[in-house]
């Protein structure tokens, strides 16, 4: 939808900001812009809607070069947002929102309605509507922000480092919600951070970019930990590449136990009755099944299931959406070295152990590698570009 095509960049001093960068942008997903500072990120994005101007290359919008397109067109038909989201700090949150649709010529209350509305669709609470940006934190400014670039309805989002100013916690929040409104909304959106945990966690595709304006690597978040490009993409990404790469295998396929399970109010004879051949722990539960501790089974008989001496569990993973890396995580985390899966009530639906799961990791990456090879990509992946 998006194609940057050999585009390169050359301020006015001289400095080259962006270098024949090519990349295909693709329809309704995430793509972002990942790289140290300076490297060209923001540069590229204002070519994209024309704040800034290619010395050299052409974009194409749906086909179409966006040099030929009249420039409030192109701009209506792309949300931008900014860092600390650049509210107009004398207008009401309500019409921050609806100013691009009164641009547009909306009524007032039509282009209001509008706002109240994506106000939800955002999760900012409606008592908000009236009040200034400067009395709002700053992860709800955001969320204007956010709510101020989708009010037009635009098919394309720019995102210019917009979360980075706000603190881990409210940051994971804006992360999710841009998540579920993409989703939801299905945007084109095109986001730039230099946090790499960030583009792995948004991205459909990442472009990692380097100092000088080049690509150095364009690949889906999975591939980019899986195979790196060079040397510069590899320490980009940092450490546990390994570890982080599991987020992307769902523990869905692990074989779990239900042998070494009782529950807290279980007779002797239930006890006695539990196969817990291969697990050297039993999972003590309460009466609705969810997890207590681990109790060494020798030491358990009914009617003296104390809870104060049982192990604990750690923290549960849910078993059908979470990774193998959260799987793995509670097997880290477990005295025992077990992990337990819960249903989505928090439920127990089995325990399963470190080396199982350390089995599972294996046979993902043995079926990823020939699911590779079948698709007879070559090793860095057919949708990587590495600049050349
Ligand atoms: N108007 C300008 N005139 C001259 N050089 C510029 C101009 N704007 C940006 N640059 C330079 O172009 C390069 C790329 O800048 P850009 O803002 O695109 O980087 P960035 O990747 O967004 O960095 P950051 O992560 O710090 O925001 C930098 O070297 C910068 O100094
Ligand atoms: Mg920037």
């Amino acid at each position: 939808m998006i194609r940057i095509d050999s585009v390169t960049k050359r301020y006015p001093d001289g400095t080259v900001a962006v270098d024949r960068l090519s990349l295909d942008i693709p329809d309704r997903s995430i793509t972002v812009l990942v790289g140290p500072s300076g490297c060209g990120k923001t540069t590229t994005l204002r070519m994209i809607n024309r704040m800034v101007e290619p010395s050299e290359g052409t974009i194409l919008l749906d086909g179409q070069d966006i040099q030929q397109q009249p420039v409030n067109t192109l701009r209506r038909s792309m949300g931008y947002v900014i860092q600390n989201a650049g509210l107009f700090q004398h207008r009401t949150i309500v019409d921050n929102i609806a100013t691009v649709p009164r641009m547009l010529g909306w009524g007032k209350d039509k282009a209001r309605a509008r706002a109240r509305e994506l106000m939800e669709r955002v999760g900012l609470d409606g008592a908000l509507a009236k009040r200034y940006p400067y009395q709002l934190s700053g992860g709800q400014q955001q969320r204007v922000g956010v709510a101020r670039a989708l009010a037009a309805d635009p098919p394309v989002l720019l995102m210019d480092e917009p979360f980075s100013a706000v603190d881990p916690v409210v940051r994971k929040g804006l992360q999710d919600e841009l998540l579920r409104i993409q989703a939801e909304l299905g945007k084109t959106i095109v986001f730039v951070t230099h946090d790499i945990d960030e583009a792995v966690k948004l991205g459909t595709m990442v472009a990692v970019m380097r100092t000088g304006g080049h690509l150095a690597q364009f690949a889906p978040p999975a591939e980019l930990l899986s195979d790196p490009a060079d040397a510069f993409v590899e320490d980009f990404l940092g450490a546990d590449r390994g570890i982080r790469r599991l987020s992307f295998f769902p523990a869905t396929g692990l074989e779990l136990l239900t042998g070494p399970i009782v529950a807290v109010d279980a007779t002797a004879e239930q006890v006695a009755a539990r196969d817990t051949a291969g697990a050297p722990y039993l999972l003590v539960t309460d009466q609705e099944g969810r997890p207590l501790g681990w109790s060494e089974p020798g030491e358990l008989t009914a009617g003296n299931i104390r809870q104060a001496e049982l192990l604990p569990y750690g923290r549960p993973f849910v078993a059908g959406t979470d990774s193998l890396r959260s799987a793995l995580d509670c097997a880290v985390l477990s005295p025992t070295g077990w992990a337990v899966a819960v249903d989505a009530e928090g439920r127990t639906a089995g325990v399963v152990s470190q080396q199982t799961i350390g089995e599972a990791i294996r046979g993902a990456h043995a079926e990823r590698r020939a699911s590779d090879r079948a698709a007879e990509r070559p090793q860095a992946g057919k949708d990587s570009r590495v600049a050349r």
